[in-house]
């Protein structure tokens, strides 16, 4: 069984062809880094454009590196939302196309469920385990209980985790993306020598808020005047440390309603671009280690956007039987949990 998996939800265009058996024919990625770097953070517009330039070459790509044909699919999958809507429909509008050319499924698949089932293609991780998901669009905490069956714990009442970190090293003169320039960044720093807040220490619950920590950073360095290399490696060090702090921190929180939902539970998947950073792995692992816990980290190039996740996601939905009709409309918004409670409300913000 072959799916071909598209995605172009934010700023990586990508084709990739998977099989039933877990292995991964090709995996396309085209980041746009370079066309959003001169403006500091991603421009929908751009981003749209760039989908439309790259994508029908980066499939014809895929399929050759595969050595398959079109008709060689029992389905076509495509990130269907959240997302910036003009390149989500970009990918839709693609992956529709060929699947009524070919007369096989269309599948449209929630970005953020490609991201929670991606450590099922790689490991063999059973239902249900706790999933701490963190990358530049979201920061949640959830209860992976099946396809389809989400527990949303928590979720962040303002900036997603990168987010943060690409505001962080902007302050900081860093340059985009930021979490990989903050990490190099810190590697040199001391932690200690500056004051920062942790978010939301000590308080109950699972979500997450950085705006607090992001603006004491923003004051500090307005404060600090012309900001020599070891200033900026201390700052970095002091914003990485406090921001690893509160992912580790909420995620304890989390393992205990998970624990209290699924006594047997035993395994914690940290993903999205995130989880690349080495000092929040480590943290993570630790507190995993201390609730006697597996932790689970798909490598990097499935952690951040690809399309084998995307095409992995199609095929445990087709094995369900769960398809798309064509008329499927993209969607700027879509929670896996519809009934999670509202995140924090404002006032709660650290
Ligand atoms: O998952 P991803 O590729 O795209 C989204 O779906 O958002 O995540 C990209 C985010 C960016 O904000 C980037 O700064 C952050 O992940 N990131 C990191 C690191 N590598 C990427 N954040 C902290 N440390 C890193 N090493
Ligand atoms: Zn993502």
């Amino acid at each position: 069984m072959l799916v071909l998996g598209i995605e172009t939800s934010c700023d990586e265009t990508a084709a990739a062809v998977v099989a039933g058996d877990k292995r991964v024919l090709a995996d396309e990625i085209l980041s746009q880094q370079a066309e959003h770097r001169p403006f500091g953070g991603i421009v929908p517009e751009v981003a749209a454009r760039s989908h439309l330039d790259h994508l029908d070459r980066l499939i014809a790509r895929a399929l050759e590196q595969a050595g398959v044909r079109l008709d060689a699919f029992a389905a076509i999958a495509a990130t269907g939302g959240p997302g910036l809507i003009g390149g989500v429909l970009v990918g839709v509008t693609t992956a529709k196309a060929i699947a009524s050319v070919r007369k096989i499924p269309f599948i449209a698949v929630n970005h953020l469920e490609g991201h929670a089932l991606s450590p099922r293609l790689v490991a063999d991780v059973e239902f249900p385990y706790l999933l701490l998901l963190v990358s530049g669009g979201h920061c949640q905490l959830l209860i992976v209980e099946g396809v389809g069956r989400y527990v949303r714990l928590g979720t962040t009442v303002d900036d997603a985790a990168g987010e943060a970190f690409d505001k962080a090293a902007k302050l900081l003169g860093l340059g985009y993306p930021g979490g990989p320039a903050i990490e190099r960044a810190a590697r040199s720093g001391d932690p200690k020598r500056f004051g920062l807040p942790r978010p939301l220490l000590g308080k109950p619950g699972c979500d997450f808020s950085f705006s607090g920590l992001k603006a004491a950073l923003a004051r500090m360095v307005a404060n600090h005047g012309p900001l020599d290399a070891g200033a900026v490696a201390d700052m970095a060090a002091a914003f990485q440390d406090r921001a690893a702090a509160t992912l580790a921190e909420r995620t304890g929180n989390a393992i205990a309603a998970f624990r209290t939902r699924h006594p047997r539970g035993d395994t914690l998947v940290i993903a999205g671009g995130v989880a690349a950073n080495g000092e929040i792995r480590a943290r993570i692992g630790r507190l995993a280690e201390q609730h006697g816990l597996r932790l689970v980290a798909p490598p990097p190039r499935l952690c951040t956007d690809n399309a084998a996740m995307i095409a992995w996601a199609g095929i445990e939905r087709l094995k369900l039987g769960l398809t798309d009709p064509l008329d499927f409309a993209a969607r700027p918004r879509w929670p896996l949990d519809p009934h999670a409670p509202k995140a924090l409300g404002a006032g709660v913000k650290a």
